[in-house]
């Protein structure tokens, strides 16, 4: 049976899974880094790598053998070299590339983007493509038509911040530490979701599948303060308000969410979404789109809650590159960029 070794360092989780080619997860570890992160609410990008290097052969080892695999019966080493945190990337990819020389094992390079909606295939064992994409995540809130695991094509996305991003953002301004968007979450299932009539940036636009976050965002700090440049760290949140807020955000977020993610079923008559990202693993969305999709008759894939924020596990999608005989060079270089729709093509 082959395996592979799957690396992921995109953004501020250093991670490893050795999986077999029936995607059987023989060893994953995923190493965290939001303590780091926590006092300075989001990702610091030099804090990210600096953490991957400390961490990313101490997670191979761990992974090796909680596998019980050592590194000659590989058949190939995963990595994520596209999109992410070019520091963070290079981590991952430059550790990769050590044991492809070591060991004269191939290397695989994947894109962070497809593996997000290749989960729903490894964790249903079901075929996904062709399909409608959505990737919610701390950098992305991007649809795609899936014409196979490495077949993507841009259709719509965000204009500013992403729905991850946005959570993070809003967790900070409602005095929730980070990674905000659990906390909103748990403060919202407490709170009104009708109390504050927040906006849906862009919803009523039928021809468009793009998202804005920004101005929502925007939205909550006027409720808390009004226009104007007031410091809003000092601010004391009574708790009612705060699940309120946190509340009638996540409503206005999934509405958007949910409200595109039909318009492109329509658009494109793919009548199969799959959904991956940390965003994905929110409960209010993942069960407003399961309602909408069932009214609506349509096939919904969504990647189950430990898959949905950045794992290796979802590497899993190398295989599909492996069966092909296609490998990368040990020239592959990182590709950093978010992707707004330039990188339609079908490398990975
Ligand atoms: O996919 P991911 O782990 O990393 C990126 O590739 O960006 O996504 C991280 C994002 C963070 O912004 C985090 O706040 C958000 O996913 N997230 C959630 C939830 N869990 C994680 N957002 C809303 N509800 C959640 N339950
Ligand atoms: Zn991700």
């Amino acid at each position: 049976m082959r395996r592979i070794l799957c690396l992921e360092t995109t953004c501020d989780e250093t991670a490893a899974a050795v999986l077999d080619a029936d995607l059987n997860v023989l060893g994953e570890v995923v190493a965290s880094q939001a303590e780091l992160h926590r006092k300075f609410h989001g990702v610091v990008p030099e804090i990210a790598a600096r953490a991957h290097l400390e961490r990313v052969l101490p997670v191979i080892s761990e992974v090796l053998k909680s596998a019980q695999v050592t590194l000659d019966q590989l058949d190939a080493i995963a990595v994520a070299h596209t999109p992410g945190l070019a520091g963070s990337i290079i981590v991952g990819l430059m550790a990769a590339k050590a044991l492809c020389l070591a060991t004269g094992k191939p290397l695989i390079g994947i894109n962070h983007l497809h593996a997000h909606i290749y989960a729903c295939h490894i964790a249903s064992g079901k075929e996904i493509f062709p399909c409608i994409g959505l990737i919610v995540s701390g950098g992305h809130s991007n649809f795609y038509r899936c014409e196979g695991p490495t077949d993507f094509k841009y259709l719509g996305g965000t204009i500013d911040d992403a729905a991850g991003e946005a959570f993070d953002k809003v967790a900070s301004l409602l005095g929730l530490p980070y990674p905000g968007g659990p906390q909103i979450s748990r403060c919202a299932e407490r709170g009104d979701r009708k109390r504050f009539p927040l906006p849906r940036p862009l919803l009523d636009q039928k021809d468009r599948l793009d998202f804005s976050f920004s101005g929502l965002k925007t939205a909550v700090r006027y409720q808390l303060v009004g226009p104007g440049k007031q410091d809003i760290t000092q601010l004391e949140i009574e708790e009612g308000l705060r699940n309120d807020l946190a509340a009638s955000f996540e409503e206005a977020v999934v509405d958007c969410l949910v409200g595109k993610s039909l318009l492109a079923v329509r658009q494109t008559e793919i009548n199969r979404l799959c959904v991956g990202g940390g965003v994905a693993a929110n409960r209010r969305f993942r069960e407003r789109l399961a309602e909408a999709c069932q009214k609506a008759d349509v096939e919904l894939h969504i990647a189950p809650m430990n898959l949905c924020t950045d794992n290796a596990v979802m590497g899993g999608i190398a295989f599909e590159k492996l069966s092909r005989g296609q490998f990368d060079s040990l020239d592959l270089d990182i590709r950093p960029g978010l992707d707004r729709g330039d990188m339609n093509s079908n490398a990975i």
